[in-house]
């Protein structure tokens, strides 16, 4: 495991519950129904899925889905409220055969790679989305934050062209790009297709 993951981790098995409560663990509904709207099929990723109320949201759609973190206490709690399967999983250690889901849903998880560690990891969402699958994104926009002097985690920002050009040059159809404002921060929003 990445040192910067474990120590990013390690905040988030303390104050997972924490985060369950709070307005971060809210399911955004109109981004999440343009992402499956755009679905070749019905099985998807929530890649790092927290507490799995977006996984959960899916599921209820009738989606297939599957929300893997590598927080326990996450996972654990997203066991424990939703009906859905959830797995303890590093998303730079993805173990799934190639082509297995038609759609990656990755909230607010790219704040936590390293900006050298992102073409990999675009990489590998390629190698396990099919053709014409979609690799949804919501993250935050690059601003000024303060972070807490206690807050471990890795917390790296992208701009709108930054991202779509990392996207680009990976071979993905960017189909949506936008910015909204959410939890006092500035977000972006990505729908990219997966074209083999
Ligand atoms: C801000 S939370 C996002 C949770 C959820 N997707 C949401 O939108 O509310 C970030 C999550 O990323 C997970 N995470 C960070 N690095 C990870 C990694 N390398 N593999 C899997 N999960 C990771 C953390 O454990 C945490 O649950």
């Amino acid at each position: 495991m990445k040192e910067y993951t474990r120590q990013t981790v390690g905040y988030y098995n303390e104050i997972a519950n924490a985060y369950a409560e709070g307005n971060a663990a809210v399911v955004l509904r109109d981004k999440i129904d343009m992402f499956t709207e755009l679905l070749p099929g019905n099985k998807i990723l929530d890649v790092a899925c927290g507490p799995g109320h977006d996984a959960d949201y899916m599921g209820r759609k009738g989606f297939d889905s599957l929300g893997i973190d590598l927080s326990e206490e996450m996972i654990q709690i997203a066991q424990r409220r939703h009906n859905g399967r959830f797995e303890i999983m590093d998303f730079f250690n993805l173990t799934f055969e190639d082509n297995s889901f038609d759609g990656l849903w990755c909230s607010s998880a790219l704040v936590h790679v390293a900006k050298k560690d992102l073409p990999q990891l675009l990489t590998d969402f390629r190698r396990i989305l099919r053709d014409n699958g979609i690799l949804g994104i919501i993250t935050v926009k690059k601003q000024r934050i303060l972070k807490d002097k206690d807050d471990r985690r890795k917390y790296i920002m992208y701009s709108k062209r930054e991202l779509e050009e990392q996207l680009g040059n990976k071979g993905y159809e960017i189909l949506v790009s936008d910015m909204f404002p959410y939890g006092g921060k500035d977000r972006l929003f990505l729908l990219s297709k997966n074209k083999k």
